[in-house]
């Protein structure tokens, strides 16, 4: 039965209210196994055509956070940073109480799903990913950058056929973030009038 006013729906409030917070804004705790498990369960509903699951998702966290920082220091030195401004790009491994990388399982030769559509159902398992970290109470931002393509960190993450697309760092809203990150507050984005087009 319709809602009167389905912006009101709780499932839909949620959705609406999720914002990205940079790795900067976070602080402990992240999401602990059983929630990083609910959040798998609910990137595996998201549409996917033949089911190929084109994706992985890398969970670092605890002492792990130190190699990746220091591949993250490497990535950035070789981009030709200085040690302080490398030191800044391990500090995002560092600070994260959870880090996420995100990995792509593309079958280029698949018979039936054409390669943008894998790479479709790997947007839509992450923007569930997301969404689960948010309803469960968490912040965070996917990131990428110029260091996913350097092979220290693609050799760390990948296998065979695999392509790293970034991490997503997870944790909790810092105190000046929390109320904002509970209330939405966001940058204007498109609106539903621009992308919901009648046809003909
Ligand atoms: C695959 C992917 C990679 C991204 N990489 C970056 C990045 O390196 N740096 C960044 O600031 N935002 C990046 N973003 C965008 C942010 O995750 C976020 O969506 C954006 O800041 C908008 O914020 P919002 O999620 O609150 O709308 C990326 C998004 C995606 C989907």
């Amino acid at each position: 039965m319709p809602m009167s006013d389905p912006l009101s729906h709780p499932v839909i409030a949620v959705l609406l209210s999720r914002r990205s917070l940079g790795v900067r804004h976070l602080v402990e705790p992240g999401p602990d196994e059983a929630e990083l498990t609910a959040m798998a369960a609910v990137a595996l509903r998201a549409p996917d055509h033949a089911e190929l699951v084109p994706f992985r998702f890398r969970v670092v966290r605890g002492a792990a956070r130190e190699r990746l920082a220091a591949l993250f220091e490497r990535a950035g030195r070789d981009a030709g940073k200085d040690e302080a401004v490398a030191r800044v790009d391990g500090d995002r491994a560092r600070r994260a109480p959870v880090t996420v990388a995100v990995v792509a399982r593309i079958d280029l030769g698949h018979p039936l799903v054409p390669a943008h559509e894998q790479w479709i159902a790997l947007g839509a398992a992450l923007a569930h990913f997301l969404d689960a970290a948010h309803a469960l109470g968490y912040a965070g931002k996917m990131l990428s950058g110029a260091k996913v393509r350097h092979p220290a960190l693609q050799a760390a993450f990948c296998g065979p056929g695999e392509t790293l697309v970034g991490w997503v760092a997870l944790g909790s809203a810092d105190a000046a973030h929390k109320s904002a990150a509970a209330a939405g507050a966001r940058r204007a984005k498109a609106q539903p009038a621009d992308i919901l087009l009648p046809w003909p």
